[in-house]
């Protein structure tokens, strides 16, 4: 039988509100733990968690909040670059509205950002009049936001990228590799909490109307309630025609929110 440990002490010993979480996440990854652990009832568990640093690490580790990866979902990027991210620019140099502005909303450790600004750079490296874009990085987290800032990672968080980006991006140091400075030039890092009631923007980006907004893999762990503050605060804030993007296993929660999803699979959404 499933056994609940409570939300309040879980959130007092991981230092996280665990009650907007969704219960079928949570209480997945603490049962999991229990398992591990081999604590044979949510009392013992509780137990554990009070006297072990080490476990509540374990904890934490196990919900994967932060977790993050270059190209995270390799179609979503691959639609990214061969349709939504040329039409845009078309778009933009059309309108002579010449700046492209992205939000990456939950941008962990800058794996998104810099993923979207090697794309970015990969086109202007073949147009003769460069594209006047800018990312805004953002992370309810600030110790997320200094990584991104940092820009430095070790050679298994570069698993997704091929030789080519990994030789033009990067400088290696030791065992590290650190973003070069050109591609963090277009990139803004702040310190941003979706959950805000007085911003409904990064205060840097001043008055959103973006072109692109990813939001990816951190609905799923949210209650509903909660997923719809943060799909209407994104939404809110979107350019005309512009894109909401979305970690593969919350495509649905989207699409029960009125948006259409552009190609299938892709996680790449619009306002229907
Ligand atoms: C699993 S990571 C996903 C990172 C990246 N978007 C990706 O798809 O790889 C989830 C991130 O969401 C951030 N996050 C969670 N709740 C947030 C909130 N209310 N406002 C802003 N960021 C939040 C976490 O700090 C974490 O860095």
């Amino acid at each position: 039988m499933m056994q609940k440990i409570d939300n309040e002490l879980i959130s007092r010993l991981v230092g996280l509100n665990v009650s907007m979480y969704d219960d079928a996440f949570l209480n997945k990854s603490v049962q999991k733990r229990m398992t591990d652990t081999q604590s044979d009832s949510s009392g013992a568990y509780s137990n554990l968690l009070e006297q072990s640093k080490e476990e509540v690490t374990k904890l934490v580790d196990s919900l994967h909040i932060s977790y993050s990866e270059f190209f995270r979902n390799s179609l979503t990027y691959s639609v990214l670059e061969r349709i939504i991210l040329p039409s845009l620019v078309q778009r933009k140099k059309t309108s002579g509205n010449k700046q492209l502005r992205i939000w990456s909303a939950a941008s962990a450790a800058g794996q998104e950002a810099y993923s979207l600004a090697m794309l970015l750079e990969e086109f202007n490296s073949t147009y003769d009049e460069k594209l006047n874009y800018r990312i805004f990085a953002t992370d309810q987290c600030d110790v997320q936001v200094n990584l991104a800032r940092q820009g430095i990672y070790s050679a298994d968080a570069l698993n997704n990228l091929n030789r080519r980006r990994v030789k033009q991006w990067f400088t290696k140091q030791g065992d590290s590799y650190l973003v070069k400075p050109e591609l963090k030039e277009h990139i803004d890092y702040s310190v941003f909490d979706l959950f805000s009631e007085q911003l409904s923007t990064p205060p840097a980006s001043i008055f959103g109307d973006f072109d692109l907004v990813v939001c990816a893999n951190l609905l799923f762990y949210y209650k509903p309630q909660f997923q719809e503050i943060i799909i209407g605060k994104a939404g809110n804030c979107l350019a005309d025609k512009a894109y909401l993007v979305v970690g593969e296993t919350e495509r649905d929660i989207l699409r029960r929110h009125n948006f259409n999803e552009v190609f299938p699979q892709s996680g790449i959404f619009q306002i229907l």
